[in-house]
């Protein structure tokens, strides 16, 4: 199996190379704020508990994601691998998908984060809420998005530097020249 953590902060690019990145490797795509937001449509408990949350920019319980997480691990069991898209988001999520995968003998083969500039994120996030309507698009809540990204998120890198599995990839640039460079540290990667 191959199983991709891609990290990097709200507006970096993490869905948009996703898409392209199960494209090319036929891998399940995992993205928890994907999956919060389906129960939010879907008005269920845990989606109106997720969406009073979402709305300030702050993180949802660990519980929650890793429940949703292992429920998506135990559906695809048969999958080449997987894309972890916004997860893990704390310390905490990180040693939860540790365990998770070895319960399957498996484990995250590469970590890639996406480096993309504070101004950008804004930019790129403000013109999405115009376009898509994304709640929780809006000049507030994206600010506090990032510094929660800053704060309890970055530290996730340092887990993933002590085992060698971190790679830090220029999200500057047109999307293809992204996607190559993501390409390329993937081809460096022992499966
Ligand atoms: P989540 O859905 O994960 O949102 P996010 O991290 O804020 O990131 P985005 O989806 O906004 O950005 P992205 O990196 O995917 O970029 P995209 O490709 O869309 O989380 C939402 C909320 O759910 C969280 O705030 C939290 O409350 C909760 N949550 C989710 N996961 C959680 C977890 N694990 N634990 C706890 N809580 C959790 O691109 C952004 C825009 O830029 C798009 O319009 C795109 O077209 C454009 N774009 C992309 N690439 C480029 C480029 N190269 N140049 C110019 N524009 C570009
Ligand atoms: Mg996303």
């Amino acid at each position: 199996m191959l199983n991709i953590v891609l990290f990097g902060p709200p507006g970096s690019g993490k869905g948009t190379q996703s898409e392209k990145i199960i494209e090319k490797y036929g891998l399940i795509h995992i993205s928890t704020g994907d999956l919060l937001r389906e129960q939010v449509a879907a008005q269920t408990e845990l989606g109106k508990q997720a969406k009073e949350i979402m709305d300030t920019g702050e993180l949802v319980s660990d519980k929650i994601v890793i429940g949703m997480i292992r429920v998506k691990l135990e559906e695809n069991q048969d999958s080449p691998g997987f894309i972890f898209d916004g997860f893990p988001r704390t310390i905490e999520q990180a040693r939860e998908l540790r365990k998770a995968l070895t319960d399957y003998d498996e484990r995250v083969g590469v970590m890639i984060s996406l480096e993309v500039p504070r101004e950008e994120l804004v930019k790129r996030l403000l013109k999405r809420g115009e376009e898509t309507g994304r709640s929780d698009d809006n000049l507030e809540i994206i600010n506090n998005r990032i510094d929660v990204y800053n704060r309890q998120t970055i530290p996730v890198t340092y887990y993933y530097d002590k085992m060698h599995k971190h790679a830090a990839v220029d999200g500057i640039g047109s999307v293809d020249k992204i996607y190559s460079r993501i390409v390329e540290v993937n081809g460096k990667v022992k499966k």
